[in-house]
């Protein structure tokens, strides 16, 4: 076999055989198909487009390319969760101690973010202490004691398509619907775990704009997990404003325990218990999903999901203090309140804008190398729909770098459309695929 051949074959349009696929996953892998064969061939599958069964071969190829973590040892059906990723996503932190309390281990792996969106793992080091490796064994034990461990990702998860991904990034072929959905289903599948729950984000802040987009790469992840033998459910969820108030890593731990405790913001508590409903039934472990919505909600109002959230983070490492006390994470030097200019109503926070203020004052990662700053970024006062009088506190700013305030407070200001009408809010769940 000669990947030319294969360059050529997909190039011309034709369909990759499974071994094919393989050949060339694996060849990249391992160093010898170069970086200028693959490049081609992912900007020949980005023309062309892959087959349901290319999609699949493509996704189980990348998810063996490195180890599979073997979660047998784990009692109990173990649910995955994953979030496309969006603005103020702080779901995983919410819903991994609900779905522990309710009884589904989660034995979870987590990125770190880049660019606008943040990665759970960053979130959970803005907690001092808390570590986020471990070993394998370690990591199992804590499941079955505790019923939740989150880690990072390590190098040896899918390693085709870190490396795959990374030249994506430079050679302008991620946006493909076949390559994304085989990137994060890679990932999952090698996570080890039987059922996996996807939030796919659909609007201005998240990486699939449109409903439409949104649905086709939920029903292409659906697909391969399904075809890999994991049951597998999304839901599309609006990603058209920020999720719940904070924007930023301390600040969004902050807000995931009062979520926890009972105050959370009426829309990030909808998604965590839909989504947590979903892994119920998916897991078995309620016969309906109005069954499972109630045992979500129990969770959080017998604090049995907040308990289950202070014995991870002390397993874990992380000082107690700061999450009995949030007031201790959110030390940034500089606080700004921020006015409205107008009256009326919030027609509109375009979320994407608001992540990208964000990443201005240090929360976030221009590049893969940046150093995040834990304590800086923004809590929303005002949401979609809500009224607003002029010079009303419409969020706050928390920053440790001066001079970048006033140009990510501009920023912040712009990403808010005002409108004299009444605004109705968007709904939040836009679909359920695979149910
Ligand atoms: N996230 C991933 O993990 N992979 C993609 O290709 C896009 C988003």
């Amino acid at each position: 076999m000669r990947m030319y051949d294969l360059i050529m074959k997909k190039r011309n349009g034709g369909i990759l055989k499974k071994e094919e696929i393989e050949y060339m996953v694996i060849g990249f892998t391992n160093g010898d198909i170069p970086d200028y064969q693959m490049a081609a061939m992912m900007m020949a599958i980005y023309f062309q487009g892959m087959n349901e069964e290319e999609t699949l071969d493509l996704t189980m190829a990348m998810a063996y390319s490195g180890e599979i973590l073997d979660l047998s040892k784990i009692k109990g059906v173990k649910c995955d969760k994953h979030s496309t990723g969006g603005v103020g996503d702080k779901v995983s932190l919410v819903l991994g101690p609900m779905a522990a309390a309710a009884g589904i281990p989660v034995a979870k792996m987590s990125g770190r973010g880049l660019g606008h969106t943040g990665g759970t793992i960053d979130k959970l080091e803005s907690i001092t202490g808390f570590h986020t490796s471990m070993e394998e064994e370690a990591f199992i034990h804590q499941v079955n004691e505790i019923g939740i461990a989150l880690v990072g990702q390590t190098a040896h998860l899918a390693p085709a398509d870190k490396k795959i991904y990374a030249l994506r990034d430079v050679t302008a072929t991620v946006d493909n619907m076949s390559l994304i959905a085989g990137s994060i289903m890679s990932k999952k599948l090698a996570a080890g775990a039987d059922t996996i729950v996807l939030d796919v984000k659909c609007g201005n802040g998240a990486f699939m704009k449109t409903e439409e987009d949104a649905k086709m790469l939920a029903e292409t992840m659906v697909k391969i997990g399904n075809g890999a033998g994991r049951k597998t459910i999304a839901i599309i969820s609006d990603m058209n404003e920020p999720l719940g108030y904070a924007v930023g890593n301390a600040l969004e731990v902050a807000e995931a325990v009062e979520v926890l405790k009972g105050n959370g913001e009426k829309r990030l508590v909808e998604l965590c218990i839909i989504l947590g409903a979903y892994m119920l039934f998916g897991t078995g472990l309620a016969d309906s999903v109005e069954k499972g919505k109630e045992k979500m909600e129990s969770v959080l109002a017998d604090g049995s999901a907040y308990k289950k959230f202070l014995s991870f983070i002390k397993a874990q490492g992380g000082d107690l203090e700061e999450i009995e006390n949030t007031d201790r994470l959110l030390k940034a030097e500089y606080r700004e309140e921020i006015y409205a200019p107008v009256s009326g109503y919030i027609a509109g926070i375009e979320a994407e804008e608001i992540g990208i203020s964000a990443l201005m004052l240090g929360a976030g990662r221009e590049t893969k190398e940046s150093k995040i700053d834990y304590t800086a970024g923004f809590w929303l006062n005002k949401k979609t729909g809500d009224k607003v009088e002029k010079g009303e506190c419409l969020g706050i700013m928390y920053a440790n770098q001066k001079e970048k305030m006033e140009p990510a407070k501009k920023r912040f200001l712009n990403a808010f459309i005002f409108s004299k009408e009444a605004v109705p809010k968007q709904s939040l769940i836009k679909a359920v695929i695979g149910d």
